[in-house]
């Protein structure tokens, strides 16, 4: 499929899922990380020029902030609005019970907490996206936000764990390790296919050093699917 197609259904599924979950009463939205979250802030702006008077978002990292003011939006986070009306963010891989597989882009920390603050948490993505089981088609591995100092440490109890792929996610070009909002490293462990998602989670997040995982399991309200025919499958 043609990247344009691939966009085109993003496009559709943010569309969709903005039209559908976010209110004219809501009055704060959680606004996730990624490309297919373009999508969900260019039809905020579409649909209500006035949403800027009424309306305060929370963004999940440097990157959607950044198109948030960009485009004039009134910008705020979770220490002055801990309750969110609705949270609508991409994914890298969503189950068939709607647990999903984020940290793609690195920002699984602060996207957890804004999904968590939510009433609502509703995930957009293309059709790639979606498997019965996780690391049936993302297999880089479950995103780790660690401490920087700890990551050997991590990762060595990760390879004890199973995951011996475990590895230091680094910058472009091998320039050095990426480092996250927070100023901690990532480090993404393959697991295979993970059928017990929500004791994985437990399971890393015992880890001294491991600060989040991007497994985001039992939060997703509903999940829509911007497919190849133009159509959008929601689940
Ligand atoms: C970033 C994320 C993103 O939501 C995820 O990587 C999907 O991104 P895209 O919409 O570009 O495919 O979890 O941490």
């Amino acid at each position: 499929m043609s990247s344009s197609l691939i966009e085109q259904a993003k496009q559709k599924a943010a569309y969709q899922a903005v039209d559908e979950h976010v209110l004219p009463s809501h009055r704060v939205i959680g606004v996730g990380s990624g490309s297919t979250v373009v999508h969900v802030i260019n039809r905020l702006l579409q649909r209500d020029p006035e949403l800027n008077a009424k309306t305060v978002f929370v963004p999940t990292s440097f990157q959607s902030r950044g198109i948030l003011l960009d485009g004039g939006l009134k910008v705020g986070d979770v220490e002055q609005y801990p309750n969110v009306d609705v949270t609508i963010d991409g994914a890298d891989e969503v189950d068939s019970q709607l647990n999903a597989i984020k940290g793609g882009g690195g920002a699984h920390l602060q996207e957890k907490v804004v999904a968590e603050a939510a009433n609502k948490f509703v995930i957009v993505a293309d059709y790639r996206k979606d498997s019965k089981l996780l690391g049936e088609q993302w297999t880089k591995g479950v995103p780790i936000e660690v401490v920087p100092f700890a990551w050997r440490a991590v990762q060595k109890k990760l390879q004890d764990m199973g995951s011996k792929d475990a590895e230091l996610r680094m910058a472009v070009a091998k320039a050095g390790p990426v480092v996250t909002d927070n100023g901690n490293f990532l480090i993404d462990a393959p697991f295979g296919l993970i059928r017990e998602p929500a004791q994985l989670l437990k399971d890393l997040k015992l880890i001294t050093g491991v600060v989040e995982v991007g497994l985001f399991c039992n939060m997703a309200e509903i999940a829509y699917f911007g497919c190849e025919d133009g159509s959008v499958r929601i689940r």
